[in-house]
């Protein structure tokens, strides 16, 4: 065995136990009645019955645990299978090949190979794009300076597939990112639509995960602890597991049993905002091992540059005062780009640092 990197190496308190925990797991929920119902049926129906089921399990869901996974979701099988066989190829060049298509601080999407989460080197590489493109977002992430900019997403020539097997995937999580939001809307007491307007010109961007087999996965994590920073994530996971969260109830770091064809749904700091605090987002990980590789695929979904992101109205009264002040989502996002190129010696922008 090698020397690793101290790069990668957890403080003791954050290295991960390799006998996991398998006790109860994160909520599983079943979107099948979705397709049976339009929102437009004004004859209350069984149908109608179930939706409202469904909306309480999403709520109960994003209060209890933040996760859940859902199946019966609609995405077609053979567009998850065709991403995750590109992904696979596109990895499996060598680093000269991949580093064609490099992310550095000007073109902020495509491949990369040191990131860091807290300061700490995750033992992962990925591959970013926006889904939408261009992403439009501010210049600068300082207040008063109003000049745009537009991130645009690199393909690389190897595989050739890569990009439109990468289109054709996100456009179908698009759709289920909708029909999330309108559920966890209702689920708030709020219309369905509710979330709608913040996502007109979405900043949304998907990243293609491998993390290699590792030599000392008791020392290192393939993502270090952190939150999502979006409103929503759609993960694919392939069948080899590792991703951990922080349950509320007693802080044990549970594993996300891999469930073939299911995607993992987890609310972003944005949601949290948005409610109040009622549904908070949860911290998460992700283990490795010196077995096997593993792949996955997050969708992080987030809203237009411009959205000042503030709790809403209709959640906040004079017993339950916004708990943030408002921010500029661009401005955040930007910051924390930035933040990605140089090891800070400061934590990067968190939502707690607009709370009340
Ligand atoms: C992430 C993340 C989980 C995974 O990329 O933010 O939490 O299983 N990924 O890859
Ligand atoms: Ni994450």
């Amino acid at each position: 065995m090698g020397e690793v990197d101290p790069a990668f190496i957890q403080d003791v308190e954050h290295r991960p136990k390799l006998a996991a925990t398998h006790a109860e797991g994160i909520p599983l929920i079943d979107l099948a009645t979705l397709s049976s119902f339009s929102p437009s049926d004004s004859v209350v129906t069984a149908s109608d019955a179930a939706f409202k089921g469904l909306v309480a399990e999403i709520g109960e869901a994003c209060k209890k645990w933040g996760f859940f996974a859902v199946v019966n979701h609609g995405v077609a099988a053979e567009k998850r299978e065709r991403i995750e066989r590109e992904a696979r190829e596109f990895f499996g060049q060598s680093l000269e090949e991949k580093k064609k298509v490099r992310r550095d601080e000007k073109r902020v999407v495509g491949y990369y190979e040191t990131e860091h989460t807290k300061n700490v080197r995750d033992w992962k590489e990925v591959f970013d794009f926006a889904v939408r493109e261009p992403i439009v977002v501010p210049a600068s992430p300082k207040d008063g300076e109003e000049a745009i900019t537009e991130w645009i997403n690199q393909w690389p020539e190897y595989p050739p597939g890569l990009r439109e097997a990468c289109e054709e995937y996100t456009q179908e999580l698009e759709k289920l990112a909708y029909k999330l939001m309108g559920l966890i809307a209702q689920s708030l007491g709020l219309p369905a639509n509710r979330f709608g307007e913040f996502f007109k010109d979405h900043t949304s961007f998907a990243r293609l995960n491998h993390y290699p087999p590792c030599p000392t996965p008791h020392l290192a994590l393939g993502v270090g602890r952190h939150k999502d920073s979006g409103a929503l994530t759609i993960l694919a996971q392939d069948d080899v597991g590792g991703l951990q969260v922080k349950r509320k109830s007693d802080g044990e770091w549970i594993l996300v049993k891999p469930i073939p064809d299911a995607f993992i749904i987890n609310v972003g700091d944005i949601i949290q905002v948005w409610s109040n605090d009622m549904y908070e987002s949860v911290e998460h990980r992700v283990m490795v091992n010196s077995e096997r590789e593993r792949f996955s695929i997050p969708l992080f979904f987030n809203p237009s540059h411009y959205t000042m992101v503030q709790p809403l109205k209709e959640l906040t009264d004079e017993h339950n005062p916004p708990k943030y002040r408002p921010y500029s989502w661009g401005k955040f996002l930007v910051a924390r780009m930035g933040g990605n190129f140089k090891k800070l010696d400061v934590e990067n922008l968190q939502i707690y640092h607009f709370r009340v």
